[in-house]
């Protein structure tokens, strides 16, 4: 279809992929021998520690009579649902004991399992796996494995003997997975949602010529000393020459966004995730690392500070966005300010269509494309 000057109408879907990886909780907020409710792509889960401190993650409903398993008792190794006792692995989900068989009762106790999901502790997130919804049937069985690990931020562990600086933000919006993920990747609200005296005002805006290039399930914004307006970007440039620092932002499916900003010696990486909670929620997770500012006593609290506000900002405008949603809008999409949203609605529709014929993802793009707009 040729680009046209024209807007676009938004598939208003918001399908919620699977088959992907998803931050669930903050790790340290969860404890040992301790249960904690949690929800992704509207699947009720529960999940914990064991013993040695490995996180699990169990649907959070007994397979029995679907008592929520967070209101059982948790040994540091199985799980007992509160309702008749049965017990189940924390890790696996089979179960191991069911009280009210007698002795000549012969149930394959073991045959029965709660749905558990693979789970991994990454960069201050415990991560569980959602793998695509298996046949409809009684009960759950073994789970599927993941087919890689878990999204890590990227660190560049060379300079200064590997150390950095790990802090984690994260913040409910009551939108969906799509609106959230447009509105992180919208370059057009900055000059009017992110104003701060210390940053930017409206007046600020100028246009702008962005280069980008299709990576897989994907697009990368490349550039050689940014006109950027990421905040580290604008710290970083106290320390290094502007025309030496270099900065990449990668949008992978499904809610995937690295930046990462290099100045010589001096790295600043984060992984940013908008999580599908509910169809209608989503939460922003941004975990950054870092290797400078490491010596200056204020350095993570200014930055944590820079983008509470940012993150701040993005949740009241969704809040706010919600109710002029409610009534289902006809929305529009337009040339060049909303072209990555396309994009994300495009890599979504290929993925999805390469899902259902087995065949290679189509990508949308062919090639590098430069966007200009105004912000
Ligand atoms: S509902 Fe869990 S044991 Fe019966
Ligand atoms: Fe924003």
């Amino acid at each position: 279809m040729p680009e046209l000057d024209s807007p676009q109408r938004q598939a208003p879907d918001a399908l919620m992929l699977t088959g992907f990886w998803y931050r669930a909780l903050p790790a340290d907020r969860v404890h040992r021998n301790q249960l904690h409710k949690a929800m992704l792509l509207e699947i009720p889960l529960v999940i914990g520690r064991d013993r040695a401190g490995h996180p699990f993650a169990l649907r959070d409903a007994c397979p029995h009579r679907g008592m929520p398993l967070h209101c059982g008792n948790f040994d540091g190794e199985n799980l007992e649902c509160s309702y008749h006792g049965w017990t189940f692995d924390a890790h696996n989900g089979q179960c191991q004991l069911i009280p009210s068989l007698t002795a000549d009762q012969n149930l394959k106790v073991d045959r029965i399992y709660a749905g558990s999901y693979p789970c991994e502790e990454q960069d201050g997130f415990v991560w569980v796996y959602i793998p695509d919804p298996g046949p409809q049937g009684a009960g759950f069985g073994m789970r599927e494995e993941a087919p890689e690990p878990a999204p890590e931020i990227e660190k560049f562990g060379e300079t200064f003997g590997g150390k950095y600086k790990l802090a984690y933000l994260t913040a409910d919006m009551p939108v969906s997975i799509d609106h959230g993920i447009i509105g992180l990747m919208d370059p057009a609200h900055g000059p009017f949602v992110h104003q701060a005296w210390w940053w930017r005002s409206r007046h600020s805006i100028h246009e702008k010529q962005k280069n980008f290039e299709p990576i897989p399930n994907g697009f990368r914004m490349s550039a050689h000393t940014p006109s950027s307006n990421s905040a580290p970007y604008k710290l970083l440039r106290l320390y290094a020459a502007a025309d030496s620092i270099t900065t990449t932002i990668d949008f992978v499916l499904p809610n995937l966004r690295r930046e990462i900003i290099r100045a010589g010696k001096y790295w600043f990486s984060s992984l940013t995730t908008v999580t599908p909670i509910r169809r209608n929620q989503c939460r922003i997770d941004v975990v950054a690392a870092w290797n400078i500012f490491r010596w200056l006593p204020f350095g993570p609290e200014l930055l944590k500070f820079v983008f509470a506000k940012f993150v701040e900002q993005d949740r009241r405008t969704m809040e706010l966005q919600a109710e002029g949603l409610q009534h289902n809008p006809h929305l529009m999409l337009i040339d060049d300010a909303d072209r990555p949203a396309k994009w994300y609605f495009q890599l979504k529709a290929a993925h999805l269509e390469a899902k259902s014929t087995g065949g290679e993802m189509k990508h949308p793009m062919t090639g590098p494309v430069t966007l200009k707009w105004r912000s």
